[in-house]
């Protein structure tokens, strides 16, 4: 009695075979290593960064890259910012941009930026002395974001940058100074955000102030929320009272958005005349003709 022959496997099923065996050996390659991340196996910063190049290739989520390389931007009962600069910074993932932070503590942000934007040059500012983490493509500056000289030594030397991110002390008064230094260094269609604006609205705690006090405005959601009235600057009928350095800021600002303890600043020229004269006249016109 002849035993059936076994079913033969037709040559395209065999090839798919040997693709799902690529792709799983593949992932494996890349998984492996972010599980060790996760589980602390990888414990050597050079280790990360290495996985953090390797991860740059591949469509990752900002926010899951924040979440893997631990920083507090994307983590539970802390922040969630992971979809909102993952929004923002898709239209530079590709480009070889210039991103600065201020705020390094262990680095873990630095990975992440490293691992969504191949091509970026990323300076990460502390008022410590972080080189152990500059590495590749990621370089360290001490600075004091208090201190005017020192961002402008930072800002001449390093700059421009498409992004600046303020992650430092989340003091009101620097985050007001910081911003103002820096923001001339912003490319044009750069964006500048500030972090953990929160601490502007917490009385006795990094200059913050009651929301009801007059000193509010002194805060830095009170600032930012007085320059946005600049936005319009080409609307204003009346000279009185108006602050020079908010004004001249205005006319690179395009847009400011504030969202849960982030305020995002987007440069561009904002040079759009008035409507008022032209209103005025449509409505002289009709006026006529009533
Ligand atoms: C919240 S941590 C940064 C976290 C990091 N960006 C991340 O997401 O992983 C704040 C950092 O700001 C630094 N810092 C505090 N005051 C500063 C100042 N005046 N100028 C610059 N950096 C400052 C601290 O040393 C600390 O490393």
């Amino acid at each position: 009695m002849s035993l059936p022959s076994p079913p033969v496997e037709s040559s395209s099923a065999i090839a798919g075979r040997g693709i799902r065996e690529t792709i799983r050996g593949l992932m494996s390659l890349v998984l492996q290593p972010i599980r060790s991340i996760r589980g602390g196996r990888l414990t050597t910063y050079t280790d990360r960064y290495r996985v953090a190049c390797l991860l740059s290739w591949l469509p990752c989520n900002l926010g899951w890259l924040l979440r893997t390389f631990g920083s507090d931007k994307q983590r539970a009962e802390e922040h969630a910012y992971g979809p909102t600069y993952h929004a923002l910074f898709r239209g530079f993932r590709y480009k070889r941009i210039k991103l600065m932070e201020i705020g390094v503590l262990d680095g873990a942000s630095l990975l992440a930026w490293r691992a969504f934007f191949p091509r970026a040059r990323i300076v990460g500012c502390d008022i410590e002395p972080k080189d152990r983490f500059a590495i590749g493509r990621i370089q360290t500056r001490v600075m004091d974001q208090s201190s005017a000289a020192e961002l402008a030594k930072v800002g001449s030397e390093e700059g421009p940058f498409d992004i600046i991110i303020d992650d430092g002390s989340h003091l009101s008064s620097h985050q007001i100074i910081s911003f103002y230094d820096l923001f001339e260094r912003i490319t044009p269609n750069g964006i500048y955000i500030i972090e953990d604006v929160q601490t502007s609205f917490w009385p006795g705690h990094f200059g913050g102030k009651n929301i009801n006090s007059p000193a509010f405005q002194q805060t830095c959601v009170g600032e930012f929320l007085e320059l946005a009235k600049y936005v319009n600057y080409s609307e204003f009928r009346s000279a009185d009272q108006v602050d020079q350095r908010r004004l001249e800021c205005a006319k690179r600002i395009t847009r400011i958005a504030f969202e849960h303890n982030l305020i995002v600043i987007h440069r561009g020229d904002n040079n759009m005349p008035s409507n008022y004269e032209r209103q005025a006249r449509a409505n002289n016109y009709w006026k006529d003709r009533q």
